[in-house]
C-alpha cells in the first residue's frame, strides 16, 4: 500500500526532476529533485547496486526526511528509482532518518532506518525520539513491518540517550546478523552500541563496542563496521569535533579507527584513528562489499556547516561522493576512485618529463568533467620551494592546491571559485612530504575530488562558480619536473 505522503513525494518528483537536469553533476549522485544528505542502504540486491538517501524533494532544505533511491550497474551511472519512504507512520511520523539494507534469504530487501517522532514534555521542550524501524520490500515498493520498532529506548544500555539513538548500520556473519548504533553515554559523548538478531526483525543488544569519551568530537552519527585487509575498521561521522592539529578540524568530522576485532567476545580493541577526508565537503561516509570482493565507501558531499548557504534559485541540493574503493596499507585507510570509472575515460594527453620554474599551461589540459593525474618531482638534489596547481581557473575564478616539498603540507583554497558566502574555503594537511608528490584530480562540473600519493589520502570540495572556468594552471616556485596524464570523462 502506498500511503498519500509517499505517493505525494513520488508524484512530486516524477514531474519536477526535469527541471533540475540542467544543474546535475554527471556522475556524483544527486537527488531526482530537492534536497539530499546522508546515504543510506548502500548495498547489492538481486544483481544491482542500490543507493538510499536521506531526501527532502520538496525544497533545497533538510525537512521531515523520507528516503530517496538510486540503483546502478557500475556505481558510477546511477538511474533513480520511486521514492522508497515517507514519513507516514506512528513510529516515524518525523521523519525516516539514516540507516542499511539487505537482501533477506527470502529475495526480500530489508531496510534498518531510524524512525524519528517529536514529543512535547510537559515543560514544553520538544524531544526527537529516536527509534529503529524495519521495513521490507521487493527493490521499489516497501511495506513497513506491523511490529515497528524493532529496537526503542528500553533496549538501550542505562543512561543512554534516547534522543540520540540512530543510523544502524547491518551486515550479516554467518547465520546472525549484526547492527551498529549511535548513542550517547551518560558523559555526554558518543558511543556504538552493538546488537544481534537472527532474523532482522527481531534484535537485543550486546555491548558497547566504542565509546568516544569527548576525545573525537560528541555525538558519533552514522557508524559502520567491517573487516578489511585482515584488520577491523569503524567509521563514524563525529558531531563537535575539536581542531587536533592537521588531522581533525573544529565541527563536522569524520572518522576511521582501524583496530582488531575479537568477534567471538564482541571486542573492538582501537589502534589507529584518522580522519577520512581531508576536504571540505565529506560526512556520513558508508561502505559496502562488492561482489568480487571490493570495499567501497561513498559519502555525502557536503558539510552541515556551510549548508544553508546556497546558491539562489537552485532545485537541488547536496550530492555523493563518487564511491570509492578502500585498502589499508602500513595501518592507514587508502581509497582511490572506484575502478569502473575508467570506462568513461576519453581522450587521453599527456605530458612527460616536463621542467617546470615558474608559471604554465598546457595545450589539451582543461575541462571541468576530468581525471587527471599529476606526478610532481624535485629536478636533481634540491628541493623546490612550492608547487602550485590551479583548476577550474579563468581570468577571476581557480581552486588552488598547493604543496610544499620541506614539510608535506597539502593545502586546497576555493575561496576565488564563486563562494558569495563567509564560510571556510580552505584546509590544510599533512602528506608523506619530500620532492614528489603524486595528485589524482577527478572533477565533475562543481565537484573535486582530490587523492594524493595512490590514495593515501582523500579531500573532498565544491566549488560555487557557475561552471565555465575550466583552465587548469601549473605554477612552480623552484625546479619541479612533470609528469601529467589528463582524460576527459565521457558521459
Ligand atoms: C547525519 C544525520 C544522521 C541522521 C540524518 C538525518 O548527517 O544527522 O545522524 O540520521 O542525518 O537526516
Amino acid at each position: 500500500m502506498i500511503s498519500e505522503p509517499l505517493q505525494r513525494a513520488r508524484d512530486f518528483e516524477a514531474e519536477f526532476q526535469r527541471c533540475a537536469d540542467v544543474e546535475r553533476p554527471f556522475f556524483h549522485l544527486t537527488g531526482p529533485i530537492g534536497w539530499i544528505n546522508d546515504p543510506n542502504g548502500f548495498s547489492r540486491y538481486q544483481g544491482h547496486y542500490h543507493l538510499f538517501f536521506q531526501y527532502h524533494p520538496y525544497n533545497t532544505h533538510w525537512g521531515p526526511m523520507h528516503w530517496g533511491h538510486a540503483k546502478s550497474d557500475d556505481l558510477v551511472k546511477w538511474e533513480y528509482l520511486p521514492c522508497a519512504m515517507a514519513p507516514d507512520a506512528p513510529f516515524d511520523q518525523d521523519g525516516c532518518f539514516s540507516g542499511s539494507a539487505i537482501e533477506l534469504p527470502d529475495g526480500r530487501q530489508l531496510l534498518l532506518y531510524t524512525g524519528i517522532h517529536n514529543h512535547r514534555r510537559a515543560d514544553g521542550v520538544v524531544d526527537c525520539l529516536q527509534q529503529q524501524c524495519v521495513a521490507v520490500g521487493d527493490g521499489i515498493n516497501y511495506e513497513k513491518y506491523e511490529g515497528n520498532p524493532v529496537l526503542d529506548i528500553s533496549d538501550l544500555p542505562e543512561g543512554y540517550s534516547e534522543i540520540d539513538f540512530r543510523d544502524p548500520k547491518l551486515w550479516k556473519d554467518g547465520d546472525k546478523y549484526y547492527a551498529v548504533i549511535s548513542s550517547r553515554p551518560p558523559d555526554g559523548s558518543g558511543a556504538i552500541l552493538l546488537y544481534e538478531s537472527e532474523d532482522c526483525f527481531h534484535w537485543h543488544f550486546v555491548t558497547v563496542l566504542a565509546m568516544c569519551r569527548n576525545e573525537y568530537g560528541k555525538m558519533w552519527e552514522c557508524p559502520d563496521f567491517f573487516p578489511l585487509d585482515g584488520r577491523q575498521v569503524l567509521f563514524a561521522s563525529p558531531m563537535a569535533m575539536r581542531r587536533d592539529g592537521l588531522e581533525f578540524h573544529a565541527g563536522y568530522g569524520n572518522l576511521a579507527i582501524i583496530g582488531d576485532y575479537d568477534k567471538e567476545n564482541h571486542i573492538f580493541s582501537r589502534q589507529q584513528v584518522q580522519a577520512v577526508d581531508y576536504g571540505l565537503d565529506f560526512y556520513a561516509h558508508q561502505s559496502m562489499e562488492t561482489p568480487d570482493g571490493r570495499r567501497v565507501m561513498i559519502a555525502w558531499m557536503q558539510n552541515w556547516a556551510t549548508v544553508q548557504n546556497q546558491k539562489e534559485n537552485i532545485r537541488l541540493f547536496g550530492q555523493m561522493t563518487l564511491p570509492r574503493e578502500l585498502s589499508i596499507r602500513n595501518g592507514r585507510l587508502y581509497q582511490n576512485p572506484i575502478r569502473e570509472l575508467e570506462a568513461y575515460r576519453g581522450k587521453c594527453t599527456r605530458y612527460d618529463r616536463l621542467r617546470l620554474n615558474g608559471t604554465c599551461t598546457l595545450d589539451g589540459i582543461r575541462g571541468r568533467v576530468m581525471d587527471m593525474t599529476i606526478k610532481v618531482s624535485s629536478c636533481g638534489d634540491q628541493l623546490y620551494q612550492r608547487f602550485f596547481l590551479t583548476v577550474a581557473q579563468d581570468s577571476t575564478h581557480g581552486a588552488e592546491i598547493r604543496y610544499t616539498p620541506h614539510d608535506g603540507v597539502l593545502r586546497i583554497e576555493r575561496s576565488a571559485s564563486g563562494g558569495r558566502f563567509d564560510i571556510v574555503h580552505h584546509r590544510k594537511f599533512q602528506t608523506a612530504g619530500g620532492g614528489s608528490v603524486k595528485l589524482r584530480i577527478i572533477m565533475d562540473r562543481n565537484c573535486v575530488e582530490l587523492f594524493v600519493n595512490d590514495g593515501a589520502q582523500a579531500a573532498s570540495f565544491l566549488l560555487y562558480d557557475e561552471g565555465d572556468a575550466d583552465g587548469v594552471l601549473f605554477k612552480a616556485d623552484g625546479n619541479v619536473m612533470l609528469d601529467v596524464e589528463h582524460y576527459s570523462l565521457d558521459f
